[in-house]
C-alpha cells in the first residue's frame, strides 16, 4: 500500500484501536469510531503473513494449517498503533496491520462484497458516464469507468472517436479481449438479408449474451461507428440485478426456482456446438445475487424432472415479462463515436428497430481481468484493500 495511504487510515478513527481483549478463542477489538470486530484466533493464527509463514497474497505459504498448535493461547497488545500476538505455545510473534484488520471485519462482509447501485428506467438523464479522451490517458478518469461497471454494471464513454480501431484500444484499457468463433470483433451492420438476427434492423428483447458458452461473455463493449438516420436502433439497457430483486418480493416461491433450477442454453450452427446450463439467477453464500442469465431466444430444452415443467415455465413466463416491462429500461441512442461499457452477468441490452444504416462494432473482455484492473487502480489511487 503506498505510505500516503498508510499514513491517512492511521489517522482515521475507522482504522485505530482503542482497546483489545484477547482469549484462547477470540480477540475482540474496539476501534475508535465505535465499531467493535471479533476475530477468531485460528483464523488469526492462519493470516499470519510474516517471512516464517509466508505471505499468502502472493501465493507464498509455508505455515500449513496441520501445524496448528491445539490450543491457540496469546498475548494481544497494541504496539505503534498495530495488533501484536505473541502465540505463547511456540513464541511465535505476529503483527496485524489495524487498515487490513478492519477491511477483513467479519461482520461488515456484507458491505465489502457485491454492493450493487440497482437502477430503472429513471437512470436515463443520469446514465453513469466518462469521457473517452481523458479515460485512456488518465487513471482517474479510467477509474470512473471501472467503479461504474462495478456499482451500475454500465458506463457511458462520451466524445470517443468513430475510427474502427477505438474499439480495440479502449478493450485493451479494460482488460483483454476473449476472442471467439466469431473473431476478436462482431461487427453489427445492417445488411438486407442477415444470416445472424443482430445484423437485421429488428427490434431485439432484452437478453444478457451467449448464455450457452461457460462463461458467458464478461464485459461487453458496443463501440457504435454510425448511428440510424432515423433515430432507431436505441440500446435498451436493464439491471437484471433489479429486477430479480423485485422479482424475489413479487414471487418468492419463483424466485427460489430460479436461484436453484438450471437452465440450458446451447447454439448450433455450422462448426459451432455450444451448450452451457445455470440459473437464471446465480446467488452467492450470503444470498446476494451475483449473475443473471436471460434470453428466451437461446434458452434449449428444459432438462428437468416432469413435476418441474409446470412450475418452472410459469416463473420463467413471469420474469420474462418483468424483464420486457418498459419500467426498467434505460433508453440510449449511441451517438458515433460513443462507447457502452457494460457487465453481461448483471445488465441486459437489447435495441429498437431501424431502418437506416447502423453500424456497431461488438467486443468482450474478461471479467476477471477487468476486476483485477479495478482492485488495482482502487488500491494504487485510493488504498483501497480486500475489494470482493
Ligand atoms: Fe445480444
Amino acid at each position: 500500500m503506498l505510505a500516503s495511504h498508510v499514513a491517512r487510515q492511521r489517522l482515521e478513527p475507522e482504522f485505530q484501536i482503542s482497546a483489545i481483549v484477547s482469549d484462547p478463542q477470540k480477540v475482540v477489538i474496539d476501534w475508535l469510531d465505535g465499531h467493535q470486530s471479533t476475530f477468531h484466533t485460528l483464523w488469526l493464527r492462519d493470516n499470519c503473513s510474516c517471512d516464517e509463514c509466508g505471505d499468502h497474497s502472493g501465493g507464498q505459504r509455508f505455515f500449513e494449517l496441520n501445524m496448528l498448535p491445539e490450543h491457540l493461547a496469546n498475548r494481544a497488545l497494541i504496539a505503534d498503533t498495530m495488533l501484536r500476538i505473541e502465540w505463547t505455545v511456540d513464541g511465535h510473534i505476529t503483527t496485524y496491520d489495524p487498515a487490513w484488520l478492519r477491511s477483513h471485519c467479519h461482520y461488515e462482509h456484507k458491505k465489502r462484497r457485491v454492493n450493487p447501485t440497482l437502477w430503472d428506467a429513471s437512470i436515463t438523464n443520469h446514465i453513469p458516464e466518462a469521457d473517452y479522451a481523458v479515460a485512456i490517458n488518465d487513471q482517474h478518469e479510467l477509474l470512473k469507468v471501472f467503479d461504474a461497471v462495478r456499482s451500475h454494471g454500465l458506463c457511458l464513454l462520451k466524445n470517443g472517436p468513430v475510427k474502427p480501431e477505438a474499439t480495440e484500444d479502449i478493450a485493451a484499457h479494460l482488460s483483454f479481449i476473449r476472442e471467439t468463433h466469431y473473431g476478436r470483433i462482431f461487427e453489427i451492420i445492417s445488411t438486407p438479408n442477415p444470416t445472424l438476427i443482430a445484423n437485421a434492423p429488428v427490434p431485439l428483447r432484452p437478453h444478457t449474451d451467449e448464455n450457452f458458452r461457460e462463461p458467458p461473455p464478461g464485459i461487453m463493449i458496443f463501440h457504435s461507428i454510425q448511428a440510424s438516420e432515423d433515430g432507431g436502433g436505441e440500446s435498451v439497457m436493464t439491471d437484471g440485478f433489479k429486477l430479480a430483486a423485485d422479482f424475489k418480493r413479487q414471487h418468492p416461491k419463483d424466485y427460489q426456482l430460479l436461484t436453484t433450477v438450471p437452465i440450458p442454453h446451447r447454439r448450433f450452427i455450422q462448426g459451432v456446438g455450444l451448450r452451457a446450463e445455470a440459473p437464471m439467477i446465480s446467488l452467492d453464500y450470503f444470498g446476494n445475487i451475483v449473475e443473471f442469465r436471460l434470453n428466451e431466444r437461446t434458452m434449449g430444452p428444459l432438462d428437468l424432472p416432469a413435476d418441474q415443467i409446470e412450475p418452472v415455465y410459469a416463473a420463467l413466463a413471469k420474469m420474462y415479462e418483468l424483464s420486457y416491462d418498459s419500467k426498467y429500461h434505460m433508453k440510449y441512442l449511441l451517438k458515433g463515436g460513443e462507447i457502452l461499457v457494460f457487465d453481461n452477468a448483471r445488465v441486459l441490452h437489447a435495441r429498437t428497430g431501424f431502418n437506416g444504416n447502423r453500424h456497431v462494432r461488438l467486443t468482450h473482455v474478461g471479467s476477471d481481468e477487468f476486476f483485477s484492473r479495478w482492485r488495482q487502480l482502487r488500491h494504487d489511487l485510493h488504498g483501497d484493500i480486500n475489494l470482493a
